[in-house]
Order: structure tokens, then C-alpha cells, then sequence
């Protein structure tokens, strides 16, 4: 990989690359037609996140039900207790950054000098968010040096530099949100593009009571719901339709047999969307259509797709109830 190519920011301690590619208007508007072409219907999970949802999603993490961040937090302290006499000269690469508020949590608890040794390397496909997060790191912590990186984490880990030790992060419990498959596959290419020495911190969210997960996803204040509906308002600019979020309903539930919260939209009356040069799609009333998928984890289910991958479990940081884990993986 030629880390000159991307290059769109370099200055003092901090650098910054964008390796995505430009994804134009076209490209959207066929995956959103592919998924409602399909049967059942499915919007993927990726439209939610415009400006307003990003904005809702933030206002999910801290509902007292969405308790994945606020445990996640403690663990994140935790884990930086046992990791921090071992990441000198390190490499700390962030998959899916954001603002980069969890990993402050965990530099907060370096020494200085660890701080001047490593390397923070945020990786997202926000370059807004890097841009921003990189600034006001490199202001914090005096001495430290970032490249921030745009770009796709769960497909292209090979833009990511190597030749330090590293350690990955992927906080959030994101990836809960992909297809089993591709979950998988991620574990295997992580496996791929991990050096002897390198370690990844990943959070987990675990199987529990079918009833705290379904509060979780269906929050009295009605944010989760507003979160869902939202891709509507994505796909009108995108279709450039004219449909009601208020014309669907938010319905949430934990599917047992998949191991998976599914968050569907359900359709209050029927639409026919116009799409020129196409056949009009017709979403039934009554019709639901698959916006989320958010994996829950069971002990043995992380050891076995762990196994499968040739990575290491070095240890798990957990709550009291195993509600939400931070694992740490190795190589074999
Ligand atoms: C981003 N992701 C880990 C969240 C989850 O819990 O799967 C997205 C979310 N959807 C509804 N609430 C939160």
C-alpha cells in the first residue's frame, strides 16, 4: 500500500489519508433498489447513519436501557489497567473511531512517555469525524503521534500500516451488526494482517435476557424508533421519493434461532415508489422490511469463531452480569 497516495493532510505530529473510493449517487440509490427488490425487503444498516441519524445514535448511547456504552466504558478502564506496561513503541489502530471519545478513556490511563512513544491511528469512513478527532487529540496528548485514516476497516485492512507492534481496537459492539459471514471473514482476514506480536480489543455484546434486549432496542422515549424511521427520510433523498416516515411502524425483537435483535420498519398503508427507467416497487401494507441485524454473543460462540480464525482469546473483560465483553485476541 503507498501511503503517499491518499495523503490529504500533513502536519507536525499528525498525517492524514483517505483511501476510500469516491461512492457516487448511483451506486447508493442500486443497493437501496437491490434491497427492496428483494424477499423479504431489507434497507442494509449503512443508510442509517446521515448526519441527523449519526446525530439520533448518539442520542441512543445514552438511554438508560442502550446499556452496551455505559458498560463498555468500564471495561475500557479495565483493559487499559492491563494493558497499559506493554504499549510502548506501539501502534494503537482504531477501527470505526468516531469521535473518539472511548479511546481518550483509554489514553487517559498511559503515562506520558508511554503517550510520546505510540502512535494513534483512527481509521473510519467519516473523514469529518477523523479530521476533527485527530485535531483535538494531537492537542491533548502532548507528544503523541496520529494518522488518521479514511477509509473501509471491515474490507480493507491492508491500509493499514504495519511495521510496529500493534494493537487494534474495535470498541462498540459493531461487529454485532454484520452478517455472520462476514463477521467471520473479518476475523480471518484480522488474522491474516496480525504480525506475532500484534493484539486486538474488541467489545462484544453477549446473549442475555430476551426481555433487557428487547428494551434495549425498543426505548420508552421512542429514540431507537426514531432512529429506524429515519432511513426513510435517506432513501426519499436518494429515490428521490416522497414516502412518510410516520407511515411506518418501528418494530424490534430478539430472534432467538439467529441469535440477533432484528429491527424491521413495518409498513402502515401501501407504497408504490416511481423510479424512472425501472419497474415501480411496491411495499405492501402490513409489509416489513429488515433494516438491522445486531448479533448477541455466547462464550462459546466467540471461542469457536475465534478458533476457526487461528486467533488467540488472551483474555475477556466483562460486567458482573456478562452482559457486554471486551475480548482480547492474539495469534496463534
Ligand atoms: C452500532 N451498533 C453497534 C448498534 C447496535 O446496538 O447494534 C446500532 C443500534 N441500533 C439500534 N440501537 C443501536
Amino acid at each position: 500500500m503507498d501511503f503517499d497516495n491518499g495523503l490529504i493532510h500533513q502536519e507536525g505530529r499528525l498525517t492524514i489519508n483517505n483511501f476510500l473510493p469516491e461512492i457516487g449517487k448511483d451506486q447508493l440509490r442500486n443497493n437501496i433498489i437491490a434491497g427492496l427488490e428483494k424477499n423479504p425487503k431489507m434497507i442494509s444498516s449503512m443508510f442509517f447513519y446521515d448526519e441527523r441519524g449519526s446525530e439520533i445514535y448518539e442520542e441512543i448511547t445514552h438511554l438508560p436501557e442502550y446499556y452496551p456504552p455505559r458498560l463498555e466504558r468500564t471495561l475500557i478502564f479495565k483493559s487499559a489497567d492491563y494493558l497499559k506496561d506493554s504499549l510502548q513503541d506501539h501502534d494503537i489502530i482504531e477501527l470505526g473511531s468516531g469521535d473518539c471519545s472511548k479511546i481518550s478513556i483509554f489514553l487517559d490511563s498511559l503515562s506520558e512517555s508511554d503517550i510520546s512513544s505510540i502512535r494513534y491511528v483512527p481509521v473510519d469512513f467519516s473523514q469529518s469525524a477523523i479530521v476533527k478527532s485527530a485535531e483535538m487529540l494531537v492537542e491533548k496528548y502532548h507528544g503523541i503521534k496520529v494518522l488518521g485514516i479514511v477509509g473501509d476497516f471491515l474490507s480493507h485492512l491492508e491500509t493499514i500500516p504495519n511495521g510496529k507492534e500493534r494493537l487494534f481496537i474495535f470498541f462498540g459492539s459493531t461487529i454485532g451488526n454484520l452478517e455472520v459471514e462476514d463477521a467471520r471473514r473479518f476475523f480471518k482476514d484480522l488474522y491474516e494482517t496480525m504480525g506475532p506480536g500484534d493484539r486486538m480489543l474488541i467489545g462484544m455484546d453477549m446473549v442475555k435476557d430476551k426481555e433487557v434486549l428487547e428494551k434495549a432496542y425498543n426505548d420508552s422515549q421512542g429514540v431507537t424508533a426514531d432512529f429506524n424511521r429515519n432511513i426513510i427520510n435517506v432513501v426519499n433523498r436518494l429515490l428521490d421519493t416522497t414516502m412518510d416516515p410516520n407511515d411506518f411502524e418501528h418494530v424490534a425483537f430478539f430472534n432467538e434461532e439467529k441469535s440477533r435483535i432484528e429491527m424491521h420498519l413495518q409498513a402502515g398503508k401501501e407504497h408504490f415508489l416511481e423510479i424512472p427507467g425501472r419497474e415501480p416497487i411496491w411495499i405492501r401494507e402490513g409489509e416489513l422490511i429488515h433494516t438491522e441485524s445486531s448479533h448477541k454473543f455466547t462464550n462459546d460462540d466467540i471461542e469457536r469463531m475465534m478458533d476457526e480464525a487461528g486467533l488467540v482469546i488472551e483474555k475477556i473483560f466483562t460486567d458482573e452480569d456478562r452482559w457486554f465483553s471486551l475480548i482480547l485476541l492474539g495469534k496463534q
